[in-house]
Formats: C-alpha cells, structure tokens, sequence
C-alpha cells in the first residue's frame, strides 16, 4: 500500500446538522410535531422535561432552534463560503409525513427540502441525508409506542420511498438511521424510539422496557436494510451507512478484568448494530446478552432474510470523546455523550465534562476500519463550548484546538491505511443540543446569535474557527494552522 500523509483527493470536507436542532418553524408548512418537539430546555445540571401535552409555560427548543427554515439560503452559501464539499442534514420525517400514517405526504414540506438540495447543487455541495435524526412523528409514539410495533418499519418505508423517489438525482449518500446504536440504551428510548414510559417526566428518564427497547431496535434494523433494498432498486447507486454513537472505550487499568469488561461492553455498545448492518446477522455477544438478560427478540425468518441480503455500503460514526471501564466500582466518574464511565487520568474535559481524546480517533478509525473494510465516514464530531460574543466577533482557539488536533489524528489514520472519505463536523452552525437543549452548547463555525430561550436576532456571525476551516478545506488538509 502507497504510504501517504496527504488527504486523498475528493475527501469530502463538510459539516452536519439535524432538522430538529437547526430548523425551527415547527408549525410551518404544514408539519407535524415530533417528539423532540415536546422536549422542553434543560442544563447540564437540570434534565430536559419531556411534556407530552406541550404547556405554553414551557420552552421547547426545537420549536425556534437557528431558524434555518427562514435563513436556509443564507446558511448554505456560509457553508459554501467555507469551501464544503458534504453537508450532511436529515430531512424532518413530521415535514413530510405529519403524523406519519397519512397516506399522501406533504407537499408543502418537500417544497423546502428541494430548495435546499437545489441550493446545495448551485454551490456543488454533496448532500449526505439522515433519514431518521429523532424526527419521529408523535402521533406514532402514541399510537404505536413508536418503534416497539412491527408496524413502525411500513411508515418508515413510505417515508423513504417517497424521498428515494424524489431525491434520486440529488442523493447519492443515506444515512437511514441516525446513531442507530444509542437504542442500545434507556436514555434514547423515547427520542430516537418513541417508546413512551408510563412514568417518563424527563429525557431519558422513566422505567425502561429492556425487551420492549431491543424489539424496537431489531424493527429499526430490519427498516434500514429495507431501506437499503427499496433504495437501490430505485437509484442502484445510492449508498446507505451505517451509522453508530462511537464512545470509544479503553480499560482503566491492565487488569485483565478490566480488559474483560471494556470488551464486551464495546461490542454491545458500539459494534452491535453496525455487525447487523455491515456483516448481516446478528453477533454472537448479542444473542448471549439476550439471553442472559431474559430477552426474546421476535425475529422471523423473512427478517433474517433481509439483513443478509441488503448490507449497508460505508461506516459512519460520530466521535467526540472516550471514556474508561472499570472494575472497581470506585473509580473516578465523568459524565458523556450517551454513556460516561470512569475518568481518563490522562485527558482534558470540555465544560459539559466530555473527555477529549484526539488519539482515540485513529484508534477508532483503525478499529472500524478493520472490523468491517467498507469506507468510513466522521459524520460527527466537534467541541461545545460556550463562545463569548462581543460586536459581532468571536474568538473561539478552544474549538480549533479541538478540531485541528482531531483532523490530524485523521492524517494518522489515513497514513495507518484507513479509507476514511468524509469528515462533517457537527453544528457546522450552531444548533441546540441533544441532550442539555441549550443553545450556549455552541458547535459551530457559524455564531447564531439565539440564546437558551429563543432570545435573539438570529443573525449569524463567522466565528475564527470559520477562517480556520476554510484554510483547512482549501488546502485539503495541508494547512491546519
Ligand atoms: C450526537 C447526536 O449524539 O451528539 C447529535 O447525533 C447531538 O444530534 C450530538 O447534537 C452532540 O450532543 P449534544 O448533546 O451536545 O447536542
């Protein structure tokens, strides 16, 4: 193999947003609500409330998030400004299918969608599509418990063939599913699988259904390989990823039940969904945590069938942070993304605690890469921070240490031999965050000037990491100063 430091030509540099966080216009154009539009502002301290009967006394991020349906032209020529190649975004499910068991979808919502991918043609942006990014329609939630019914995978399907049909000559890169591991937990239940909980008051929060939460989770991976049969018999060359919320995990210490622990937790966690989805059946470590767990997932032979036959094309992942395993039930604890665990004596932390840990992405990179041989895609990774504004200026070094210290794990990895293709930083704009619904959690290049409670003119501001990264684009990762 030819020995490189050097980005290949054609990498796709770009940023990521998800329709939920970035839109807004929650009741335009004829769009339903989602779940996520029930999920109220929390902190890093105080979890977001989930109200099923929205209250007025509340305030729903979602509902305003950056205003892009109404700024959508003006954010696409910012990304254009910074040389993206990629954008990768979902398209808003409840846009398109309200409630989600109409019958005909909504016209007036994919009208938006084809002036975006109109928009991103003019400026020769590869569009990269989430299908499903915690857009889930409520009205399913409600009537079906969402994903936990077999009956989820046909309203899913419609979906898809009614974007397959209309994007075919914009699209070539679906991502189905968003993260499609984090059902692996009870903190998504209700976001990413609409499972309501009797007693569910918070994100996250309420009784989980173990059994209940992996049916649901095998119906979604049966939807994506579904996804990925009715795809290329539409367009045979769309591309489908896989895509998982890599927390890389390390072992506190060299003890050998150290070890033990980090390694199954990290086939549960992060290899599951993607051995379904890249080497179509279920993995051995799956099927012994079922059964020990009293689990009995309702997989027929049809189901077996469709995972074997309709693989997935590239690995996708999102990566901001590792955490360590420990057998010793004292360790030092750090909060996380979907999961914490016990802190890494050896690395920094964000201000929302998130251990950063550049290194860990190209062993990350390497792992993936050789666990399944497809090309990968970073479809996710980024600082929040909180920026300081003053007269429409910000300084923001913390982000690009962040990133350029990533971006150079990335060379590593490339050089190590990895086909990594696409790197899409996420909030590329700023956005809400999942899992505080803050807007001061900044990701982006591009300043929002929104804050907590949908206060603000809107107006967007380049930030120093915007100067940055179009250096960075236009020197193909040369120059990272
Ligand atoms: C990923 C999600 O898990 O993490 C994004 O796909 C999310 O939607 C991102 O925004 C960052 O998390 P947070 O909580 O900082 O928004």
């Amino acid at each position: 193999m030819k020995k490189t430091t050097k980005f290949p030509d054609g990498f796709y540099w770009g940023g990521a947003t998800a329709a939920n966080q970035v839109e807004g216009a929650w009741e335009v154009g004829g769009k339903g609500i989602s779940v996520s539009d029930v999920i109220t502002v929390g902190t890093h301290q105080n979890p977001r409330r989930v109200s099923l009967d929205m209250s007025e006394q509340l305030y729903y991020p979602s509902h305003k998030a950056s205003e892009h349906y109404d700024h959508y032209k003006e954010d696409i020529a910012l990304f254009a400004e910074m040389g993206f190649k990629m954008y990768r975004f979902s398209i808003s499910w409840v846009r398109i299918f309200p409630n989600g068991d109409e019958e005909k979808p909504n016209e007036e919502g994919l009208l938006f969608y084809d002036k975006i991918f109109e928009e991103l043609k003019k400026y020769n942006i590869e569009p990269l599509v989430t299908i499903s990014h915690n857009e889930l329609p409520l009205h399913l939630a409600k009537k079906f418990n969402g994903w936990a019914s077999r009956k989820m995978i046909d309203c899913f399907m419609k979906l898809c063939n009614v974007l397959f049909e209309r994007y075919k000559d914009y699209v070539t890169y679906w991502i189905p599913f968003n993260e499609i591991n984090n059902l692996s937990l009870p903190i998504s239940g209700f976001v990413q699988g609409g499972i309501i909980a009797d007693d569910m008051k918070t994100f996250g929060g309420g009784t989980d259904n173990a059994q209940l939460r992996f049916q649901a989770l095998h119906h979604v991976l049966v939807a994506g390989a579904k996804a990925v049969q009715l795809g290329k018999s539409i367009n045979p060359n769309f591309q489908f990823g896989s895509m998982t919320c890599h927390i890389t995990l390390y072992p506190l210490t060299c003890k050998p039940e150290d070890i033990v622990l980090t390694q199954q937790e990290d086939l549960l966690r992060n290899c599951f969904c993607s051995d379904v989805q890249l080497k179509g059946e279920y993995p051995y470590f799956q099927e012994k945590y079922y059964q020990d767990n009293g689990i009995i997932i309702d997989i027929t032979e049809e189901d077996k069938k469709l995972l074997k036959e309709n693989l997935h094309d590239f690995y996708a992942f999102s990566y901001y942070m590792s955490v360590c395993r420990s057998s010793d039930p004292d360790a030092d604890q750090t909060s996380g993304n979907i999961m914490g665990g016990a802190r890494n004596p050896y690395l920094e932390e964000s201000e929302w605690d998130w251990q950063i840990d550049p290194v860990g992405l190209r062993y990350t990179l390497n792992k993936v890469y050789d666990r399944y041989r497809v090309p990968v895609m970073i479809t996710e990774n980024g600082l929040g921070a909180t920026d300081k504004f003053e007269n429409g200026i910000i300084h923001d070094p913390y982000r690009i240490d962040y990133l350029r210290t990533h971006i150079e794990q990335m060379k590593e990895a490339i050089n190590d031999g990895v086909e990594l293709i696409a790197y899409t930083p996420w909030g590329c704009i700023d956005l809400v965050s999942v899992s505080t619904g803050e807007m001061k959690k900044r990701y982006g290049f591009i300043y929002v000037d929104a804050d907590d409670n949908g206060e603000g003119t809107f107006n967007r501001y380049r930030k120093d990491s915007f100067n940055w990264y179009k250096k960075v684009i236009q020197s193909n990762g040369e120059d990272l100063n």
